[in-house]
This record gives C-alpha cells, structure tokens and sequence, in this order.
C-alpha cells in the first residue's frame, strides 16, 4: 500500500485567483482574498489547492502568458503576500500547488523582447521558434499549423530595418509565442523558476500543456491541418506528445524528489496532459515522471451510463501498473460547468444540478485523486448569457465564435447578499466584478450554502470527510455490480457500494438499507433518477 504518498488520493481544489475573492476593491480576485478564503475551504476539507497563474502579464489569457516566471502581477499582490499566503495555508494543513506554464511565455517576456530586437540567426532567437517564411519574400507562414485559438500558428515580425522578416512560432495566441526547449538555456531557466518557488515552500506545480514543449524536428507540414484547425484538441502530431517531453518530466521529478529528500516532504506534479489515447496518457505518469496527469475523458462524457462506465474501466486499466493512480476531475477553468453540460433545458429546469450532484458523488468514490473547481461545491451554473462587449476568453477575439468560449465558468464567485458584487470584492456598493454576475448567484452564495445542510456545499463536505474516514477509497480498485440498464453500481474494498441512476425515473436501491450519503432525497428501497448514493453494504 503506498498510503504515505498523500497525492496518490488527494482532492485539491483549483483556485482560479481572479475570481475567488477580491481584498482590494478593484473588482479583481488577489492573493490576499484566496488568503482569506482558506478558513472556508479548511471546512470544506480539501487536502490542498491550486493556484492558477498570478506572475506579471499583460493578460491576453488571464495569466497563461506569463511575462515573469518569478514574480506576482502587482494586480494579485506581491511576493510577500505570497509567503503569508503559503504559510497561512500550511498552518491549515493545506496544501499550495502554483501554475507553471512551460509551453510559452508572454510576448511581454524580456527574452522575447530580446529576441524580436535582434537579429535573425542570433542566439536570442534560438530560445524561441523563429524561421523564414515560404513563398516570394518569405511572405507564407513557415508550416502549415494552426493555432488553438484560432489562425495560423505564425506571426511575421518586422525586423531592426522596418522591413517584413521571420516568423515565430504561437501554438496559442500570437501573444504567447513557445519555447524552444531543444535550446538548453530554456530547460535551464525553468530549472531556476521551479527552485525559486520549491524555496518559498510550494508543494508542487501543476503544469500547463504538459504534452507541449517540444516540437517535432525541423518543423515539418502537419499532415491533417484540417483536424487542427477543427479542433481545440492536441490533434497535430508534429507540435504535441514529442518522446522527448518526457525527459523533462523525469528532470522535473528528480528535482521535487532533492526537495523531498532534504525535508520529508513530498512535493506533486500534476500535468495538463492531453493526448489522444489512453496509453499515451499513461507514459506520462511512470513512475519517474509526474505523479498525476488530469484524466479528461470523465469530463468529456456525456451523462449516460454506459460513456461512464467506459471511460472509468478505460481509465483504471490503463493506469494500473504506472505507480500512480487515476486524477479525476468534472470541471476547470476551461470547460462549460457541469451544472449546465448535463442540463436539458427541454426536461425542466434543476435536472442539470441534480446530475451534476450525483456527478461529483460518483467521483469522490472512485479510487484515486480528485479535483474540484471553484464554484462547483456551490452548484454554479454556467454564465451562458455574458454580453459579448464583456468576452476577454482570447478564443472568441480569435474565432469570432461564441462556442466553447471560456468566461462562463469564470464568474467571480457569490459569497453573501443579494446583489452583485455579492461579497466577492471588498470594494464599496459601487465596485464592479470583473465579469457580471447574475442576479441568481444570490441562491448560491456560499453564506446561504454552508446555512442550508441540503446545499451542494454540504454535499462536497460530507463526501470528502467520508472519503478520508473510509480510508480505503483512495487506493485499490472497483468492482462493478450487476445493474439494470442505466444504473451504474460498484463495490469499493470490503463495504463501500456506490450507485447511480442516470435516468430519470426511480429505480430499486441496489443495496438494502439507508444510505450513507446520498445527492438528493432517497425513500428506503429506492434510488430515485439522476441520483447517486453510497452505503456500507451489509449495515
Ligand atoms: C491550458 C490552460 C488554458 C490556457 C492554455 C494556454 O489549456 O488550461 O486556460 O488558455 O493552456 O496556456
């Protein structure tokens, strides 16, 4: 059993600063808020949080272009409200993780700027992907690659003599252009970057675009630009999931190992990795390289028993043998809430919420670590309907298109009240939250939700409290039990049984007696539609 390695069944809950709770008035989440919100999540009971990015940046993707690794943007505070942050979360027994974002930095960086000032060829130049273009007078992109966001994956740039030059490389927006990480200078920078944080006491990083960072050699043609540029996936193979990546991540581990072997004290990598098969994932998680990789396909599910069941069997098999264990999460700053992805408006309202809830039950059982969303303990909503004069997700800048834009899932939080600013900024009546909140946010402040034992929030709790009482439910397996069709029900260790119903009408409870714990009301003997529960089998 490897019950020491406190990640291996962790729940961390991703902080996305911006929106958790603002302590200056300027309508903008800081350091100093998620400071005083660490006594609301001590109750909740996470074992840790994560941070996303705070370094100086102009913003362009709300810290995903990074302009100095070792600092933080004067609009979230500075590094001394950073100290007091980590150590007031370790006094808690929480947990920090940051954000490190090793695929590209801000066209703000200095090494960037460095690099547009001089010459092509140069060593400046060498730290990033910069080519001639094709065609006459280089005016064609070098390859034919599109970026995530939308466009080409080149931007021309002027030259020291005012005239058209090279080209550089942004798998994203033109804003953060990458690295190139077959330069050593580059792995020795974030070397330096991920010391300095490891020194202020940080526990871990998690780590954007881990599949990133390399490209394949001599920047070859994809051979489906089309799929590229169809989805926001990591669908080109030439510009993801490189074999050597994950040199990097057996350096990285071997750095949070020194740290661990000086201190005792076991320090996390968690990577944002996405690739296209399960196997491939699983390269990732070996067991020199990070501890966890977010397994996305549970996200991705529709809400039907049989897609669940799929990728929970998929998931468990392909990351048995790996030494780490299976990192669920339902919900990020990137995706439409599940409150919301598993409505159907046409089958009344709340039918979202309750699935959601059964949702989140689901993953608390399953053997392994879990990740929470800020906001979801609360049953938030997606913001479906922000004006579009209010949009900053560069996607919708860059397609022109609303669909699966980001700022929904980014609304500042609800923490008490009835009118927006609804306690998230300690501004006066007339500070204004960075994106509008709803008037029905007043229904899931977290004030009314910790007040209210059959809120979302209690849910959370009770499940993550069971969780770590039962203390089998981080490790081992799950055995499936026989069901009807859209039901699913397993068995966890000697006792735990955990059942849901994806349909909408009742079903028989698959065990005997009353639940432990369940997403909404449960009558004996019954386990009602788009509901979860968990009973200690033989009680
Ligand atoms: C990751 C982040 C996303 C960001 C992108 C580029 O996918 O989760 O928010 O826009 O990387 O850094």
């Amino acid at each position: 059993m490897n019950r020491h390695h406190w990640w291996r069944d962790a729940v961390i809950y991703q902080v996305y600063v911006r929106s958790f709770l603002d302590s200056t008035g300027d309508g903008i989440g800081d350091l100093a808020g998620v400071r005083a919100g660490l006594p609301y999540l001590r109750k909740l009971g996470v074992d840790g949080i994560w941070l996303s990015p705070f370094y100086p940046s102009p913003q362009h993707d709300h810290g995903y272009d990074v302009a100095d690794y070792r600092d933080v943007d004067p609009v979230y505070g500075d590094l001394d409200e950073f100290d007091r942050l980590v150590a007031s979360a370790h006094r808690l027994g929480i947990r920090v993780l940051l954000d490190i974002v090793p695929n590209h930095c801000s066209s703000e960086h200095p090494w960037f700027r460095e690099a547009l000032a001089a010459a092509p060829g140069s060593p400046e130049r060498a730290r990033f992907h910069f080519a001639d273009g094709r065609g006459p007078d280089g005016g064609e992109p070098p390859n034919n690659w599109h970026a995530m966001f939308g466009g080409p994956a080149w931007t021309r740039v002027t030259e020291a003599d005012g005239r058209p030059g090279q080209w550089y490389l942004h798998m994203f927006t033109p804003e953060q252009p990458d690295w190139n990480w077959r330069n050593p200078e580059v792995a020795g920078e974030f070397d330096r970057v991920l010391r300095f944080w490891l020194d202020r006491g940080v526990d871990g990083f998690r780590i954007d675009v881990a599949a990133g960072l390399f490209k394949h050699p001599g920047l070859p043609d994809s051979p489906d630009p089309e799929a590229d540029a169809r989805t926001r996936d990591s669908v080109n193979p030439l510009a993801w999931n490189q074999p050597e990546v994950h040199d990097v991540w057996r350096h990285w581990r071997a750095v949070c190992e020194e740290y661990t072997a000086r201190d005792g004290r076991e320090r996390l990598l968690v990577g944002e990795v996405s690739v296209p098969s399960a196997r491939e994932h699983a390269k990732y998680v070996r067991p020199d390289e990070l501890h966890q990789a977010f397994f996305f396909d549970l996200l991705g599910a529709p809400w039907d028993a049989d897609a669940f069941r799929k990728v929970i069997s998929e998931a468990m098999q392909d990351i048995a043998g790996t030494g780490s264990t299976v990192t669920w999460v339902l919900n990020n700053h990137d995706q439409v809430r599940t409150v919301t992805r598993y409505g159907e408006p046409a089958e009344g309202s709340g039918l979202g919420a309750a699935r959601a809830r059964a949702a989140a039950l689901l993953m608390l059982a399953l053997p392994g670590a879990a990740y929470i969303y800020q906001g979801e303990e609360l049953g938030l909503p997606e913001v479906v309907d922000l004006p579009d004069d209010v949009l900053t997700d560069p996607i919708f800048r860059r397609t022109g298109s609303r669909a699966r834009i980001r700022d929904g899932c980014r609304v500042p939080l609800p923490w008490s009240g009835q009118a927006s600013p609804f306690g998230f900024t300690s501004g006066d009546e007339g500070a204004k939250p960075w994106l509008p909140q709803p008037d029905y946010f007043a229904e899931y402040a977290t004030h009314r939700a910790l007040a209210d034992t059959r809120s979302s929030w209690h849910l959370y709790r009770d499940g993550l409290q069971l969780r770590s009482a039962l203390h089998q439910l981080g490790e081992g397996t799950l055995r499936w039990l026989d069901t009807q069709p859209g039901v699913l029900a397993f068995a966890r260790g000697d006792d735990l049984v955990c059942a849901v119903n994806f349909g909408t009408a009742p079903v028989p409870a698959p065990v005997p007696g009353t639940p432990l714990l369940a997403s909404g009301p449960c009558p004996p003997g019954e386990l009602p539609g788009s509901t979860a529960a968990w009973w200690i089998d033989g009680s």
